[in-house]
């Protein structure tokens, strides 16, 4: 070993290299100069050695997107994404392969699950005319709006490098004749930064029309400040009587060995070497925000005995349990 990156919260505060023939193994001491006497305490330090692997066969946390539209392209019958396969490519296929064997080979399947549940949901209220826009936030590659008829507006938001991709190619995909033409709105922009052009952009679509809005794989990497900042918006900009679906971990999967090895996997291989912040939540969270009302809530075991019997998931160390929950904007909000 002769490079040395020092982080403190995950920020690069120091980088050496040795360049003079060192031993590369044996102990490694802490040691601060100082010329008073003093006494220096150490908290929560963690070495994780350098990955050596190629930087092309990483991914970064927005490129996750490629790799949820190919887990529904896993299952089609199931996911009823019959479009994500346009989305597959060899780089994210690779990464999946390491990354079933080293998490969950349950992936492809519960996310396809996830995918069956708010297209069931969304298409029963578009049948029903409770809702008139479909507002995706983090939309990755889901294709949503091309799985639902022509009168939906579709508002698509997502970081940058996502947003100008997915326009380019849906624009094609359309010009081919392999996607139906839709009313799509497309705005990117990112959560952590930008929420208040946010909010006039979108009102200035939804025009106080009912709407459902969908966070779907995304509160895991966003902070709790940046979670509560965003559904306060989605409050704001959504007419009563509306719908939000959310997908959130429990606090509890911390204690799996399932979820152990995705965070080691994310530390070695997505955001290399850092300390990965996520989030988790109660269902506690949900039920207490003032704005909504909670009236469904489920998990993959739940979703697979009703959409998929003859796979009924376990709820433990093989699966990453995630939560679905659907609420309902309060008519009567303080
Ligand atoms: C795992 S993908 C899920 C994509 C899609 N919702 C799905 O289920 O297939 C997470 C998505 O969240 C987006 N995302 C994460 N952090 C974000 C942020 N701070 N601002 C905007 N988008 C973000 C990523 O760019 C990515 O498209």
């Amino acid at each position: 070993m002769n490079g040395l990156d020092i982080k403190i919260k995950g920020v690069l505060t120091d980088k050496y290299t040795e360049k003079d023939d060192v031993p590369t193994k044996g102990c490694m001491c802490l040691q601060t100069y100082l010329v008073e006497p003093h006494e220096v305490w150490y908290k929560k330090h963690r070495v994780t050695l350098i990955n050596k692997r190629s930087m092309k066969d990483t991914i970064k946390i927005h490129e996750t997107a490629f790799v949820t539209a190919t887990y529904r392209a896993s299952n089609e019958a199931l996911s009823k994404d019959k479009y994500s396969t346009y989305w597959k490519n060899p780089k994210t296929d690779k990464w999946i392969k390491n990354y079933v064997e080293k998490v969950s080979l349950k992936e492809p399947f519960t996310h396809c699950l996830r995918n069956r549940f708010f297209y069931e949901t969304i298409k029963q209220l578009i049948d029903n005319k409770e809702i008139e826009v479909l507002i995706n936030f983090g939309c990755g590659f889901s294709m949503y709006p091309f799985l639902f008829g022509k009168d939906l507006i579709n508002i698509e938001i997502d970081q940058k490098d996502i947003i100008n991709y997915k326009r380019k190619e849906v624009k094609q995909l359309i010009k081919e004749g392999k996607l139906p033409d839709r009313e799509i709105h497309y705005i990117a922009k990112d959560f952590n930064l930008e929420k208040d052009e946010l909010e006039d952009e979108i009102k200035s679509i939804v025009k106080g029309k009912p709407s459902f809005v969908l966070l779907e794989g995304v509160i895991f990497f966003l902070s709790k400040e940046s979670t509560n900042e965003l559904i306060e918006l989605i409050g704001r900009i959504q007419a009563p009587g509306s719908y939000f679906g959310s997908v959130s971990f429990l606090d509890s999967i911390e204690k799996t060995d399932c979820f152990k090895r995705l965070i080691s996997f994310f530390e070695e291989e997505v955001i290399l070497n850092s300390k990965f912040e996520y989030l988790t939540l109660p269902t506690s969270y949900y039920q207490s925000l003032p704005s909504y009302e909670l009236i469904e809530h489920e998990d993959y075991v739940s979703l697979s005995k009703e959409f998929s019997p003859t796979d009924i998931v376990e709820d433990g160390d093989l699966i990453l349990n995630e939560n679905m929950y659907l609420l309902r904007r309060k008519m009567h909000y303080p």
